[in-house]
């Protein structure tokens, strides 16, 4: 039996991209709000005896999780085989310690909601930071795909003269794997986050900014204050309007205009979270790592 993809709202270029790679067939579902604000959900295709494949990436989480788990229930009780989820963008990452008493950690705990809900999970780039791998965090198979070849071969024909530019610590897995990929110089900055909106960076010495086009790497934008204040710091040490380049477009509010108010010479994002700023397709890298895993069947029990 053919794979049955089904995008939930908003996701359906990729779930298109992958049924075609996957040979699944396309299946619709109907989710929409109640006037009261519970979530009415249908599959309008059959699912029985076949593996499912929900493509929903996972930026505004909160209002996407509940219509999921629905949905992947749904799938479920009509006789899939498994049901998997493919989140180009996986939220709730970054709270992975308590920062301050009675916190909770809660990338774990969403991570233990999406275990229950789905078989298995593909996703691209996640913010691994404390937590060295997907695998130590959920309790199903997780496949983690990265996007840094197809960042660094959107650099090579299009800033080829780049010193690439890591605004904090945590990117450098990122900027030192795209640097080397796009044969290009890498460098990190160091970062004080006080407040979701109060961030300062310093740049070390050394960094070669003159007769290069610095472009500044990280895997999300969020709020923008970190690549606002890393543009500040670049301006001031006499280089050139940098270029900001993001895995994930997360932009929350504002954060897109304040970005270009503060002098980014261009934005440019992936895929994995529709938004005008997207240029860098990751469908085939996304789609690819589907096929791989419904090839290798990690989920079955
Ligand atoms: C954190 O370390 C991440 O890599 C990003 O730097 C951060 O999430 C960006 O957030 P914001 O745009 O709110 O500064």
């Amino acid at each position: 039996m053919r794979p049955r993809v089904i995008a939930l709202p908003g996701n359906d270029a990729l779930a298109g991209s992958i049924a075609t790679r996957v040979g699944g067939e396309l299946g619709g579902a109907t989710v929409r709000p109640f006037p009261d604000g519970e979530s009415y959900v249908r599959i309008d295709d059959r699912v029985e005896d076949r593996d499912v494949v929900l493509v929903c990436t996972l930026d505004r989480p909160n209002e996407k999780a509940v219509p999921l788990r629905l949905l992947a229930a749904t799938a479920r009780d009509l006789g899939a085989r498994h049901v998997g989820l493919v989140a180009p963008y996986l939220a709730y990452m970054r709270q992975d310690r308590r920062f301050a008493p009675g916190e909770g950690l809660t990338s774990s705990y969403f991570a233990r909601l999406l275990s229950e809900t789905v078989d298995w999970l593909v996703t691209v780039d996640p913010h691994l930071h404390r937590h060295p791998s997907l695998e130590m965090m959920y309790a199903i198979p997780a496949r983690t795909l990265h996007a840094a070849p197809v960042v660094a071969a959107w650099l090579r024909a299009h800033v080829p003269d780049a010193t690439l530019i890591g605004p904090d610590a945590e990117s450098v897995q990122w900027v030192t794997a795209i640097g080397e990929l796009a044969g290009v110089p890498s460098r990190v900055l160091e970062k004080v986050r006080r407040g979701p909106r109060d961030v300062t960076v310093s740049l070390p010495t050394g960094v070669p900014l003159h007769g290069r086009t610095p472009v500044l790497i990280d895997d999300i934008v969020s709020t923008g204050s970190t690549m606002i204040a890393a543009i500040g710091e670049l301006r001031r040490a006499g280089a050139a309007a940098p270029v900001c380049v993001a895995v994930h477009a997360v932009f929350a509010g504002d954060a897109a205009e304040r970005l270009a108010a503060a002098g980014a010479a261009r934005v440019v994002t992936c895929n994995t979270i529709p938004h005008p700023s997207n240029g860098i397709d990751v469908g085939k890298l996304v789609a690819d790592g589907v096929a791989a895993v419904l090839e290798s069947q990690p989920f079955a029990r």
